[in-house]
């Protein structure tokens, strides 16, 4: 496995003022620009507004107030924070959420020009983003980032604990450091998000949080002792904190993937590829964009509002 060596304490926050360059609302010809697709979250519907200015003053008048009511929306737009959003499933989710239009603080560890990408991808089609670079298994690194993202936009509505390494070997084998670093990031780290979001959410009344655990942490394998028990713990901590939240109206999840195709599956050769196709029913790797659909479901969706403490698997029907 090729090691993924985190940035240490360094914090590193970039914020992108996308709205202030970004042509919203054009009240000469009447048409808004991006438009802004609202999520179930928030209730309320509403798409991009086109009309022609000879269309008389009573359509203008209803146009301007839609176009006030659109960038009241977006303004409450939903404000989330993704760990590890540079690459793989956390981009995924972080691109969906954004084009769905809510603030995204992009969170990664080292890859800076990845994560001011998937802003930019973000803001292309409207939404609002931030990367903030630091190791989330340091105390310091997520109080800043809550703080980075509190300074933004002044609360937290979603919580996306995704930021994971793998550090496999046998456990006949596996050093102390080995086990140690996986558990800090893997568990550690989705503990000391969880805590400070909840902090913010609990005042209000409202929340979700949604953590990436994984099948492994269901069911095990061999050369994962330290990553199916951070996972494992992973889903004890989500069972707990959703029933410790839940008369805080905060929703808790897990989602567990099996074998989703990114970077921390490339290194895993082609024989072992072979197996794990063979015991996937529907025979090949999952898509990042797959499990952000499941995530953006529990993140924004009204229909989500009466799940808590559960675990999704997305997995191809690998654990059944
Ligand atoms: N891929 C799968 O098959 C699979 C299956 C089940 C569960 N999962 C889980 O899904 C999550 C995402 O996996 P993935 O496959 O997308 O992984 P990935 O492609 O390797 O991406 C990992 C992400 O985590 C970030 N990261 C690493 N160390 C960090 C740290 N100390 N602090 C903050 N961010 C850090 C990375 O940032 P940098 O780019 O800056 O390094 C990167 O954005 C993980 O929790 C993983 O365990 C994945």
């Amino acid at each position: 496995m090729a090691a993924l060596v985190p940035a240490g304490s360094s914090v590193l926050a970039s914020k992108s003022a996308g709205a202030s360059h970004r042509k919203m609302a054009t009240l000469g010809n009447l048409s808004i620009s991006p438009p802004v697709k609202l999520p179930g979250f928030l209730n309320f519907q509403c798409g991009s507004i086109r009309s022609s200015a000879s269309s008389g003053i009573k359509a203008q008048v209803s146009t301007v107030e839609q176009v006030s009511a659109e960038l009241a929306q977006k303004l409450e737009a939903p404000v989330v924070v993704i760990t590890g959003a540079s690459r793989g499933i956390g981009k995924a989710v972080a691109l969906a959420l954004g084009k769905s239009g809510c603030k995204v603080l992009v969170n990664y560890a080292r890859s800076s020009k990845e994560a001011e990408e998937v802003c930019r991808e973000i803001e292309a089609s409207g939404g609002q983003a931030l990367t903030f670079g630091g190791d989330v298994s340091k105390e310091a690194d997520v109080e800043s980032m809550i703080k980075t993202a509190m300074d933004a936009w002044g609360t937290i509505d979603v919580m996306i604990n995704n930021a994971g390494i793998t550090r496999d070997g046998l456990l006949m084998r596996m050093k102390t450091s080995q086990w140690q670093e996986v558990i800090d990031l893997n568990l550690t780290g989705v503990f000391l998000c969880t805590q400070a979001a909840a902090k913010i959410m609990m005042k209000k009344k409202k929340g979700r949080i949604i953590n990436i655990a994984s099948v492994v942490g269901l069911v095990g394998n061999v050369g994962q002792a330290n990553y199916s028990a951070a996972k494992a713990g992973v889903i004890g901590l989500t069972k707990t904190v959703a029933k410790e939240y839940a008369s805080r109206n905060i929703t808790v999840n897990a989602v567990a993937p099996g074998f989703i195709a990114s970077d921390m599956t490339a290194k895993l050769g082609a024989d072992f590829e072979k197996k794990i196709l063979e015991a996937i029913p529907l025979a090949r790797y999952g898509q990042p964009e797959e499990v952000a659909g499941l995530v953006e479901f529990l993140a924004l969706s009204s229909a989500a509002g009466y799940i808590t403490g559960q675990v999704l698997t997305i997995d191809g029907g690998m654990v059944m």
